[in-house]
């Protein structure tokens, strides 16, 4: 031990600064080795009861600290907000950059050397990881873990997936209210994060494919006493961690986030993961941009789960997990060379990993879907892109021109949606706009808009749908999202009218609004940006300094990160 640690600031001082740090410290019971120079290792929980997929996160965190004391280090635990999905209005989305504040500052303004984090639903893992790079401890995740599968009427039912599936079930006529709410208990029936291959698991497959938790943390059921076991695990290794120096910036490479979009595609992830993983490069300092993107599009499907597929993570986790994953990867020369938090190549997650279901982790010459990772398409409607989901999309649709109809805000389209004179046929591309990160604000989970009513009845049940909004990573459909720039900061979308024709095309990477340049000038001259909602406070903060959705929606002056001690004292 050469370097001096960095809790030596704070509980090695012999002056009235170090009575101060650790006297208050002994309040809870803490013997005075705990102040003998070992590493302290911050535990940052984002567990609430507002956000139930973390709400196992207390356990976790005793598990950490058991391996934490067991290594010789010194755990101290503590919250940072909490984004609760599915129950955050107007979206968790306009919080993730505040949790990367707090998570952050708290990290900086502590006397901590290395940090675990604690974190599960969709936003809780992005926001800890952009905080964590701008101050670049030592640091390494441990996720809630995917609830048990839902259980309903005798059949597995997905998180999200099949919410979209009854709730259009129940619009059409098939399924009665009273089953619908009966289902709501069978779907949620454990602690966890949604057990689809929603934005969550999405999140912590490619915090494994990065090399940013221990190998199978993906997967493991929430409540399953091997992920205690791995949070203990994890404990020690952020002990050794902190004197190794391993930091997020060593495991960050522009290596990491090429193998991360790769097993996107291969585990057929949410489209969340591209302003996740744009706004993290953003913090580290790694050149991403969206054009990267198509380094995974020639990916195969090989995970069989919703929304892409038929299963879900518990089946996931039983046929091998991510471990299987990196390996089909690593197997096609696939899996670029990176270090991880084990201080080992990423190739060591893989080596010996055995598939047992092979319905569940398709082989790469057998896969669920060939070529299933995102597209980016650009034209004059998406001058700096948009993206859309082939796996889960309607291959027909992929390729088309329609007119759009369109909704000018989620209002009006809640309003209208099934009018039953609403002029729309299939093939009909709806257009929503105001849903961007200015525009929400916070660029909602509402990409993909509802199938009108009368088209339900009629037995539709996919169409081109085209936003600046995000959709929910368990959901499924030929839906275009993050039309960058959004609506409401006059990108072409703004200018869109009911009846103009568009032509989508995924294969060339198109998304082209067929109405002439003359034309366009003088709509263009004519628009003005809607009167924002919220005028003060956070909210007014992240509409005047949010980034487009091609930049990953982080905020301006949040981008890169701050590496300095903190020497200043309070007193
Ligand atoms: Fe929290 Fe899906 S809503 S993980
Ligand atoms: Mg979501």
């Amino acid at each position: 031990m050469t370097k001096k640690r960095r809790s030596e600031n704070w509980y090695g001082k012999l002056d009235k600064d170090g009575f101060i740090h650790r006297s208050w410290m002994k309040n809870q019971g803490f013997p005075d080795h705990a102040f003998d120079g070992r590493p302290v290792i911050g535990i940052c929980n984002t567990w609430s009861e507002l956000t139930p997929c973390n709400s196992g996160l207390r356990d976790l965190a005793e598990g950490v600290k058991r391996g934490v004391w067991e290594a010789g280090g010194f755990p101290v635990e503590f919250p940072v907000m909490s984004l609760g999905e599915t129950q955050m209005k107007p979206t968790a989305m306009l919080f993730r950059n505040l949790l990367a504040m707090d998570v952050e500052e708290s990290i900086r303004a502590y006397g901590i050397d290395g940090v675990v984090l604690l974190g599960g639903c969709d936003k809780t893992t992005p926001g800890q990881l952009m905080g964590a790079a701008s101050v670049d401890l030592p640091s390494i995740v441990v996720s809630s873990g995917p609830m048990l599968n839902g259980k309903w009427q005798g059949k597995d039912i997905g998180s999200g997936t099949d919410v979209w599936k009854f709730s259009e079930a129940v619009r059409a006529g098939e399924m009665t209210l009273q089953d619908f709410m009966n289902a709501e208990a069978g779907m949620s029936r454990s602690k966890g994060v949604c057990m689809t291959m929603g934005t969550a698991s999405t999140m912590s497959s490619l915090v494994e494919a990065m090399g940013l938790s221990l190998p199978t943390n993906a997967a493991l059921p929430a409540v399953d006493s091997r992920r205690m076991a791995l949070a203990h695990l994890t404990g020690k290794r952020i002990v050794e961690m902190v004197d190794e120096d391993i930091k997020p910036s060593d495991v960050l490479t522009k290596q990491a986030f090429i193998n991360a979009i790769r097993a996107n595609a291969a585990v057929g992830g949410s489209t969340n993961a591209v302003v996740h993983l744009l706004a993290i490069a953003g913090r580290v300092g790694v050149d991403l941009t969206l054009a990267d993107f198509e380094l995974g599009s020639d990916v195969p499907l090989l995970v069989n789960c919703m929304p892409s597929g038929k299963y879900l993570m518990e089946d996931f986790c039983y046929a091998g997990g991510m471990p299987v994953v990196l390996r089909e990867l690593a197997d096609q020369g696939l899996l670029e060379g990176a270090q991880t938090v084990l201080g080992r190549d990423i190739s060591a997650y893989a080596g010996g990993a055995e598939c047992f279901n092979r319905d569940v982790i398709h082989s790469w010459d057998a896969p669920v879907k060939p070529a299933a990772g995102l597209r980016v398409l650009r034209g004059n409607l998406a001058p700096n892109g948009a993206i859309v989901k082939p796996s889960a999309a309607t291959d027909a649709l992929l390729e088309h021109e329609g007119e759009a109809y369109v909704f000018e805000n989620i209002e009006e389209l809640k309003a209208t949606i099934d009018n039953d004179d609403l002029p729309v046929t299939k093939d009909t591309i709806l257009v929503l706009k105001g849903c961007g990160p200015k525009g929400y604000p916070g660029m909602a989970e509402v990409g993909n808009m509802p199938i009108p009513r009368k088209l339900v009845r009629e037995g539709v049940r996919d169409m081109i749908r085209v936003s600046d909004a995000r959709m929910s990573g368990t959901a499924f459909g030929t839906v275009i999202l993050h039309v960058s720039p959004e609506a409401q900061a006059g990108g072409t979308l703004a200018l869109v009218k009911t009846g103009d024709r568009i032509k989508v095309s995924a294969s060339q990477g198109i998304l082209e609004l067929l109405v002439d340049e003359t034309e366009l000038a003088e709509r263009r001259a004519a628009w003005t940006p809607d009167e924002p909602h919220y005028t003060r406070g956070y909210a007014k903060l992240y509409i005047d300094h949010v980034l487009q959705a091609d930049q990953g929606a982080d905020l301006d002056f949040l981008v890169g990160k701050d590496t300095r001690l903190v020497t200043r004292e309070s007193h």
